[in-house]
């Protein structure tokens, strides 16, 4: 029997509004792979990018790369129909149903509810990949460029609890929030360097994480570089601006557990903002925006293809 899904489709690069919810057949499952009705799918700055053309690709585009949901058939030996899972690197997760690669699947964990599974993998895989890729010393002092957003939040509080001292940039409006999640907060814009000097109060800056990608994010990472610290950049425009090396995440089911040991610990804190599946174009526009605190989800609370299971939290 062929299934048919929604799935969010842009046929033409543009705005938000070139989004469009379709209505196709799910694809039929190559080995290695398990379809998995969506419950949670996270939305991603990458999406933006590539409805809006800067990401290359070709029209007409799916989006959404990781998710949470149910199995509900597999043609990968490890997956079970029924299993509750949150999967990364996959094509157009945001949709009923998704087909993705069996190896690329975590198992859901225990007390991480569904809104929260749908958005960990994508900022917090990646916190994890730029600490792991810098490995500091307990102790070591980091600038975080673009601190309240859903990476930054995710980084700045793992960068505490390994024993980091994190100062984090923020607008004026995210700055409290900021130094809730542990950081130095200092608002971005012209004094940045200044600013950010008076912050370290004398101590030695060990590293520069830019997930803002501006220019004054490069000039203090080559700073920070010239200093004899480290410099990474999540972004692609200060590689190219100011040659800072990009990281890609990592993201893994090793990475899963230990954020979700990290959530249970009290260590970590994800703020989700669930948006409605039909309310994508509103939810791109917002990502447009670039000023989102915390993590947007879709909420596939509707899915037709998750009534045959029980999804309470
Ligand atoms: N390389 C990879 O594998 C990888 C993986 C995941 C994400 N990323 C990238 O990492 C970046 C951050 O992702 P995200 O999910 O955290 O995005 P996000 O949730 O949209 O957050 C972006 C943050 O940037 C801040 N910001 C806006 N203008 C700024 C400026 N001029 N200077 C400093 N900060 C500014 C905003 O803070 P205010 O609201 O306080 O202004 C906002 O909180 C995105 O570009 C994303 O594509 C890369």
């Amino acid at each position: 029997m062929t299934l048919t899904t929604r799935v969010v489709v842009a046929r033409s690069f543009g705005p938000a509004d070139v989004l469009t919810i379709e209505e196709h057949p799910s694809p039929t499952l190559p080995p290695g792979t398990v379809r998995v009705a969506v419950r949670a799918a996270g939305l991603n700055p990458v999406d933006a990018r590539r409805r809006a053309g800067s990401f290359g690709g070709r029209p007409p585009l799916v989006f959404g790369s990781e998710f949470a949901g149910i199995v509900v058939e597999s043609a990968h030996p490890s997956w079970h129909r029924g299993e509750e899972v949150i999967g990364w690197s996959a094509q157009g997760a945001d949709a009923d149903l998704v087909v993705a690669d069996g190896e690329r699947l975590a198992r859901r964990p225990e007390g991480i509810d569904w809104m929260l599974a749908g958005g960990l993998s994508g900022v917090g895989n990646t916190a994890l990949t730029a600490l792991t890729d810098l490995d500091l010393p307990t102790g070591s002092l980091i600038v975080v460029h673009g601190a309240s957003g859903g990476v930054g939040t995710a980084l700045v509080q793992l960068a505490v609890a390994r024993g980091l001292h994190v100062i984090g940039t923020t607008s004026p409006a995210n700055e409290e929030y900021v130094r809730t999640l542990g950081a130095a907060a200092v608002q971005y814009g012209p004094g940045i360097a200044e600013r950010i000097s008076d912050a370290a109060a004398g101590r030695h800056i060990d590293a520069s994480i830019d997930l803002a990608g501006t220019a004054e994010a490069g000039d203090v990472s080559v700073a920070v570089t010239r200093d004899g610290g480290k410099a990474i950049t999540l972004v692609p425009e200060t590689m190219s601006s100011h040659g800072i090396r990009l990281v890609q995440t990592r993201p893994s089911a090793a990475g899963i557990r230990e954020l979700a040991e990290a959530i249970r610990s009290g260590a970590l804190t994800l703020p989700v903002e669930p948006v409605s599946f039909t309310d994508i174009v509103e939810a791109h526009r917002r990502l447009d925006a670039k000023h989102a605190r915390g993590k947007l989800v879709l909420d596939l609370a509707d899915n037709p293809h998750l009534t045959a299971f029980p999804t309470g939290e």
